[in-house]
């Protein structure tokens, strides 16, 4: 049941025509609450006000699997600008982009001149950017876009889904690069992916140990308290600096516990996103954690 659910949902977030109508709709079926406002200066108060309180944030402008040129151009441009907002307010920040966001669809060397004049601005004022990793038909061109540029960019990191068989084997190549380690968001073949709880857990939990022995930064992101409390005993007996990891969270859930997290002194940053197009991000949630059904029923009956 609870597969047949995560399909329904990720089935609604892979829907083009909901995406395109769900931009004209403003936020609707509770999405405010995961979504930080529609432009740069609400996004900026969120994180001001998290930075305040000792966590650092990242931002991701919302859209995918964007088809039309002039959108991908709108889109980096608006990078740029929060780039620029990152600088000129000294946040505690740094961005999340999806490459289909620039153009990834469209073609790959108009993408890629999006993503270097991204990657230039970030350069010079010392901002990192993280590639989120999407789903598995974009992959290889996502690690292959790291690839080409984390020489000329440091700064640069990417996500490693613990769903992936091929996880472990791509971490290899990536001992000198910050990444953020998820379970992963999307359905994937069997062919490429584990199906069970158990087992993309376990994975999760070995990998992440093994980034926390080495010498690179690791994002740790999920929401798992059974991870977190696992991992904190790890942190604690082999005495791994706090310089090298930090706990992530989605901004609106487990609110409670980010603060919690960084009030014991924990690394952490929440990711936060923002921006008309809510409607795949919201849906993933939404087939991540079915109770969230609730604020859409909310939403639905009570406004
Ligand atoms: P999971 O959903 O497996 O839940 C495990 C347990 O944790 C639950 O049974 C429950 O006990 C508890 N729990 C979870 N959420 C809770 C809540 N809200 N309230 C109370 N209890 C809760 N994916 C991807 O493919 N590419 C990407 O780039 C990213 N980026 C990303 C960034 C960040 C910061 C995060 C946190 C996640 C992502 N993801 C992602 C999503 C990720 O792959 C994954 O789908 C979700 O984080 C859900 O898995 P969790 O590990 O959080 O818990």
């Amino acid at each position: 049941m609870a597969n047949v659910t995560r399909d329904f949902f990720i089935g609604l977030s892979n829907n083009k025509c909901l995406n395109d109508q769900a931009k004209k709709w403003g936020f609707r079926l509770g999405a405010e609450k995961f979504v930080a406002g529609t432009n740069i200066e609400s996004v900026t108060k969120v994180v001001k006000d998290l930075n305040r309180n000792g966590i650092s944030c990242t931002i991701d402008n919302l859209g995918e699997y964007i088809s039309v040129k002039s959108e991908a151009t709108a889109a980096k441009q608006e990078l740029i600008k929060i780039i620029e907002k990152i600088h000129v307010e000294k946040l505690d920040c740094h961005i999340s982009v999806k490459l289909t966001l620039l153009g990834l669809d469209i073609d790959r060397a108009f993408c890629i001149d999006n993503i270097k004049e991204v990657l230039d601005v970030a350069k010079e004022y010392n901002v990192f950017v993280n590639f989120d990793m999407e789903d598995y038909s974009h992959y290889e061109q996502t690690m292959e876009v790291l690839h080409l540029f984390k020489d000329t960019y440091p700064l640069i990191g990417t996500v490693i889904q613990s769903y992936l068989y091929r996880a472990a084997d791509d971490l290899e190549g990536l001992e000198d690069t910050r990444i953020r380690l998820v379970k992963g968001a999307y359905k994937e073949a069997e062919s490429v992916a584990y199906q069970s709880k158990e087992e993309i857990d376990r994975n999760f939990i070995q990998l992440a140990k093994e980034r926390l022995l080495g010498d690179a930064f690791t994002s740790i992101a999920t929401h798992d308290h059974h991870i977190i409390n696992e991992l904190k005993m790890f942190i604690a007996d082999k005495k791994i600096d706090k310089s090298k990891f930090e706990f992530q969270m989605l901004y609106g859930f487990r609110t409670e516990m980010q603060y919690e997290l960084a009030e014991e002194g924990y690394p952490f940053c929440t990711y936060i996103p923002f921006g008309t197009d809510w409607f795949a991000y919201f849906m993933r949630r939404l087939a991540e954690r079915p109770q969230n059904m609730n604020l859409v029923l909310k939403d639905v009956f009570y406004t």
